[in-house]
């Protein structure tokens, strides 16, 4: 019996898709996703910063770097080291998007992002509400780091399981970016929930404020720091 469910598990995983992007030396099926939303939206342009969350095994890096061309950015983020073979226009950072902050990656894009995408998940666990909420929560996390790293006018695109909270999280996408959608990818397995939000347009106000938010913590930080150091140089 669960021999029959490890067999029937492993053909719904190898399904066209997956064929396909094994064929074209793609990392993950889920490069046609990508390429879906991107042909629809327009998004990814030539020259472009893009910022991955979520970025292992790679293949949405190998799109956008395709796409960005070599006077482009792709910087990734992932819990997991991404060991594809990329070109030098691409960086990635083993991290948990939780803990961090996007300073150092625009430093080396050189500027904030033209875009951001996020197509984490969390490690499912079978319970559909649970592992709805962990994947809104990333994508709050997602949405929060976009709105200090995306420069104005700037391009999101989050995965999300869709639960409870997504009529919420439409609204928030509609109030921080000019035009928002959400859109089910062709290539979305049967019996899926994943939907995909994307905001073009970041308001120029969402960005001054996560702006304005990020440098009062950053100041904070730096007095805390001092305090402390001189604390310890009164030997206190
Ligand atoms: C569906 S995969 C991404 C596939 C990728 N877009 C591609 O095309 O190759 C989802 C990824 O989200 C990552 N992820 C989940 N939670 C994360 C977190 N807190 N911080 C960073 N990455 C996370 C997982 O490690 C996983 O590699």
């Amino acid at each position: 019996m669960a021999r029959r469910r490890k067999l029937k598990d492993r053909a719904a995983r190898h399904d066209p898709a997956y064929k396909r992007a094994k064929q074209e030396n793609f990392a993950a099926r889920a490069i046609y996703k990508l390429e879906e939303i991107d042909k629809r939206f327009r998004l990814i342009k030539p020259r472009a910063r893009v910022l991955d969350l979520g970025c292992w095994p790679g293949s949405w890096m190998q799109y956008a770097s395709a796409k960005t061309g070599p006077e482009g950015h792709v910087y990734g983020v992932d819990l997991r080291a991404v060991e594809l073979a990329l070109p030098g226009w691409v960086e990635t950072v083993v991290a948990d998007v939780n803990e961090w902050r996007p300073d150092a990656a625009i430093a080396w894009a050189g500027a904030r992002f033209d875009v951001v995408l996020s197509d984490m998940a969390p490690q499912t666990t079978g319970d559909r509400n649970s592992d709805q909420w962990r994947s809104e929560e990333l994508l709050l996390r997602a949405l929060e780091l976009a709105s200090c790293a995306l420069r104005p006018g700037g391009h999101f695109v989050g995965k999300v399981f869709q639960g409870g909270r997504f009529p919420a999280l439409r609204e928030r996408m509609r109030a921080s970016f000019q035009e928002a959608k959400s859109y089910q990818a062709k290539n979305t397995r049967a019996g899926s929930s994943e939907q995909y939000l994307i905001g073009r347009g970041l308001r120029v106000n969402i960005a001054a404020e996560a702006r304005r938010q990020a440098d009062t913590k950053a100041q904070e930080r730096a007095e805390a720091q001092e305090r402390a150091s001189v604390d310890g140089a009164n030997g206190e």
